[in-house]
């Protein structure tokens, strides 16, 4: 396991927690956390273990506060800076299993674009969600306008980011930005719980869902032929073979992953 400064990594029961740990700053992503952040996610992937993740913020106060504003204030490649992120936040929404955002407090900027990249997000009743950029002369870098647009509307997405108004957990439920709300000490029960559902489930079945329903945003004209190259996977696993075998035969799949 790498010795990371600004996360802490754990697995437990096939579940990879990744708390981002910057209190003092409001868990801001600056270079490092986000290169670590990368690592993680690199670790994750291959592992076969693990069938879940869930990404929250250290403190009771943030999420991430957003990207790190001292470190932008002497940036000369703010292109690479933004692709950099992007990059990173598109193999979180790419993870070949499910990743929980449990937003416990603000999610600002680029912790709103890391909760965006996220598949499931669960907030606390403390969170607050924003894209502040352009009260800093910026937009948002770390695909905000697209995976906000996405997710909420154009109408809305507009609205946010111009205005770079605060929105709270209940609104933020409301427009469609987060899955569920409920309280602080309920926040990593409720994501353990949604991931050790699905971690029931083929984990070959649960990639290839994330594959298609990503390619429905990514080009839709092919979304359709996607679905149909992924179904036609899923059938040659033999977790289809169990688990159709196990309905006729009226018992429990006993998926094996493969
Ligand atoms: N980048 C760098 N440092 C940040 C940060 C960020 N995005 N957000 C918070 N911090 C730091 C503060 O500078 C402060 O550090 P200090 O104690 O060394 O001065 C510390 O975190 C605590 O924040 P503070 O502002 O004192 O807390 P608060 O409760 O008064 O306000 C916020 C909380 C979230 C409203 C405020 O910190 C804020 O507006 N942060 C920036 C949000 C933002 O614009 N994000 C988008 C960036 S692109």
């Amino acid at each position: 396991m790498p010795n990371f400064k600004n996360i802490t990594f754990e697995i437990n029961e096939n579940i990879a927690t990744v708390i981002i740990n910057r209190p003092d700053k409001l868990n801001a992503l600056n270079f490092l956390t986000l290169e670590e952040l990368e690592t993680a996610i690199d670790l994750i992937e291959n592992d076969k273990e693990v069938r879940g993740v869930i990404i929250t913020g250290s403190g009771k106060k943030a999420f991430v506060a957003g990207a790190d504003i001292n470190e932008f204030t002497s940036i000369n490649n703010a292109r690479d800076v933004a692709e950099n992120g992007q990059r990173i936040f598109a193999k979180i929404e790419n993870l070949n299993k499910p990743v929980i955002a449990a937003i416990n407090g603000y999610a600002l900027g680029g912790g709103c674009e890391l909760a965006l990249a996220c598949h499931i997000r669960v907030a606390a009743e403390n969170a607050v969600f924003a894209q502040p950029e352009v009260n800093l002369g910026l937009i948002p870098g770390y695909g905000g306008t697209q995976r906000l647009t996405h997710l909420v509307g154009k109408g809305k997405a507009i609205e946010l980011i111009t205005t770079a108004d605060m929105v709270d957990a209940n609104e933020a439920r409301k427009i469609g930005l987060v899955n569920h709300v409920v309280s602080s000490d309920k926040l990593i029960e409720k994501a353990l719980e949604i991931l050790n559902k699905i971690k029931q489930k083929p984990a070959v079945s649960i990639d290839l869902s994330i594959q298609a329903i990503n390619a429905s945003v990514k080009n839709p004209e092919t979304g359709y032929q996607v679905e149909a190259e992924c179904f036609s996977k899923s059938t040659k696993t033999t977790d289809f073979k169990e688990g159709t075998s196990a309905f006729l035969e009226k018992r429990k799949p006993n998926f094996k992953g493969e």
